[in-house]
């Protein structure tokens, strides 16, 4: 969907940062997008793996949602085109917030005053405001607002003092290395697809991510390339989670994708560039919201 599609109207970005935080779309009221994706610390857990409805634990890293709305697709092996369409994955997910279908997520909404005004400000031509779309639209058009501006962009402006020479020689190593063959544009990644072990087989786990999309024998072990952007800040690494350091990460990938053995200087210098991608998150668009009072017709949680 293109964001023509999804105008970022204030009201509707207002519904979303609600929605984004109530744990009412969750089955036992106790999971919301904030509880794996925290946006007080840059869109992440900061665990492995997530733990949603029941302490149930998924199979693949929460990447951030900072930034995600310019990728080329969603979801690690891009099975989602965009940030309105993802957003209706996890409220129906059984281990994520585990609710049994669209109609009691609807219910749920339509169940809280609060939310059929904001609804009806926010989709005001449509007769039947609440629906399962428009919640996940009013998602995306706050999600499109999870933009993090850092001191790279302001030398891509042209200020050659925004970067120190060291983050300067980082990002020359970065090219030079062949990273940016694939963590490349303005998000440094998010761009593309490309098979993980490219160079070096990758046998350290057996997630066949693009594969079980398409069907394509081509797209075994192909992920959506990641950005870099706030890098620093959303480890453990890597589809899997369980790369815990940016040194491994930047040695692994060295090895695998390109296959080249690289001095623990050259990593030192690329982790100096990647500092620099730490960007700037806007507390106040992120601030915590009032949410709408539930009323007596509000389904109880149910921890089963
Ligand atoms: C229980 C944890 C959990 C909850 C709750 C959750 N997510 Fe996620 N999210 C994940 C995981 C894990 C992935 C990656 C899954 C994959 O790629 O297969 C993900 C992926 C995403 C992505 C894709 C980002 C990218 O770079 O591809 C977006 C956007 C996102 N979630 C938004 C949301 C929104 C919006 C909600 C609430 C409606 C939500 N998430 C609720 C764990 C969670
Ligand atoms: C051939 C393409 C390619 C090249 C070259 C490449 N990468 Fe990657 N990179 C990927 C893919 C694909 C992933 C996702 C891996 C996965 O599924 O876990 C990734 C993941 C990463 C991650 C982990 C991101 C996260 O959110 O967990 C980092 C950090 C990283 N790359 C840095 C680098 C650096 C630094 C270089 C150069 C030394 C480099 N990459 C070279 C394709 C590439």
């Amino acid at each position: 969907m293109a964001v023509e599609c999804n105008p970022m109207t204030p009201i509707k970005v207002e519904l979303g940062r609600k929605l984004f935080y109530d744990t009412r779309l969750s089955k036992n009221h106790d999971v919301a997008c904030n509880t794996c994706h925290l946006l007080d610390s840059y869109g992440v857990d900061g665990l492995p793996t997530s733990v949603g409805h029941k302490n149930q634990v998924g199979g693949r890293n929460a990447p951030t949602v900072y930034n995600a709305a310019g990728f080329i697709a969603q979801f690690w092996d891009g099975r989602s085109p965009d940030v309105e369409d993802q957003a209706k994955g996890p409220p129906l997910n059984p281990i994520e917030m585990a609710m049994a279908d669209e109609e009691a997520v609807v219910a749920v909404l339509a169940s809280i005053p609060g939310y059929v005004k904001l609804f009806s400000a926010a989709f005001p031509d449509e007769g039947e405001p609440i629906t399962f779309d428009n919640m996940a639209k009013a998602i995306g058009a706050f999600e499109r607002g999870l933009v993090t501006p850092s001191r790279f962009d302001t030398y891509l402006d042209g200020d050659d003092e925004a970067l120190s020479e060291q983050e300067i020689t980082g990002l020359i190593t970065f090219l030079d290395t062949g990273c940016g063959n694939c963590h490349s544009g303005q998000y440094l990644g998010g761009g593309m697809y490309q098979k993980l072990g490219l160079e070096e087989a990758w046998d350290k786990d057996n997630d066949q991510g693009r594969f079980d999309v398409t069907g394509k024998e081509e797209d075994r072990q192909v992920f959506k390339v990641p950005s870099l952007r706030n890098i620093t800040e959303t480890g453990p690494y890597f589809h899997t989670g369980s790369i815990e350091t940016l040194e491994e990460a930047v040695e692994l990938m060295a090895k695998h994708q390109l296959g080249s053995d690289i001095k623990e200087e050259q990593i030192q210098s690329i982790i100096a560039f990647l500092t620099a991608l730490k960007g700037e998150i806007n507390a106040v668009y992120i601030a915590r919201p009032e949410l709408p009072q539930s009323s007596p017709a509000t389904p109880a949680p149910d921890p089963n």
